[in-house]
């Protein structure tokens, strides 16, 4: 498929914007400082994988924001267990999310496994992997081409 443009000139912080990408959902998330630094607060022994050590992402990208910028995330919306599509559940100790000390990320709700902000899988969830990162690259900064 085609390459696909997002265009995140409105896309304030703190939220998140769903472009498709062949067929898939491609979350683009605008984090906050404050997102930021609870995602890389985040202690391993939370984390399944907590430095991506199972290819779920382009090689250029690494660290523990798995992204190019610190503040977009770029994340394939799909959940690593049975493909259901998990909710944002950005806020810590969201309503709905069923376990203590939640820093926000996604929940997906069909079986109950749970990612940080950088789509880390967290410890203890059926699903057996990270989010999947899709390759990309910014065209601007206003501008981001998928694909
Ligand atoms: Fe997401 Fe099963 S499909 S937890």
């Amino acid at each position: 498929g085609a390459p696909v443009q997002a265009d995140i000139s409105k896309l304030e912080p703190g939220q998140r914007m769903t472009v498709e990408w062949r067929g898939k959902p491609v979350w683009v998330i605008n984090r906050t400082p404050e997102m930021i630094e609870r995602t890389t607060a985040l202690g391993a022994d939370r984390l399944a994988d907590p430095d991506s050590k199972v290819p779920q992402q382009p090689a250029y990208i690494d660290g523990e924001l798995r992204s190019i910028k610190p503040e977009i995330g770029v994340i394939v919306g799909i959940c690593t267990h049975l493909g259901c599509s998990p909710l944002f559940k950005p806020e810590p100790d969201a309503d709905g999310v069923g376990v203590d000390n939640w820093p926000g990320g996604f929940f997906c709700p069909c079986h109950g496994s749970r990612f940080d902000l950088a789509g880390r899988v967290f410890s203890n969830v059926p699903a057996p992997t990270n989010l999947e990162v899709p390759p990309y690259r910014f065209e601007s900064d206003e501008i981001i081409v998928i694909g």
